[in-house]
């Protein structure tokens, strides 16, 4: 079975600054992008304890807080790093290409 990835544009590169994030939403999906250092890195933008955006709470390195109860998460991977989260949160494929932020929606 191949395995495709579709680029969607969702910004320019100036539009998520070092330190910054931004949220689209991607079909049924909400996705936050982080910009740490120049790297970027996407996730759904929800916390995978309770239904709530990710995306409100605290970044740091690659840590994100949920603001709800204090789960944290690896941006770069998705992994649940503390309780209470039990499950890691959806990692999209992200890259930058002449100048525009892409996230890739993989279709099998
Ligand atoms: S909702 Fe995120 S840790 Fe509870």
């Amino acid at each position: 079975m191949s395995v495709t990835i579709d680029w969607i544009t969702v910004a320019a590169e100036n539009e998520i600054p070092p330190g910054e994030r931004l949220i689209v939403e991607i079909g049924r999906d909400w996705v936050v992008i982080f910009n740490v250092d120049g790297e970027f890195y996407a996730l759904e933008d929800r916390c995978s304890h309770e239904d709530v955006p990710l995306s409100e709470g605290a970044l740091i390195d690659c840590t994100i807080e949920c603001h709800k109860h204090g789960a944290t998460f690896d941006i770069t991977t998705g992994q649940h790093l503390s309780p209470p989260a039990v499950a890691p949160v959806k990692k999209f494929p992200v890259r930058l290409e002449d100048g525009v932020v892409q996230i890739g929606k993989v279709k099998r």
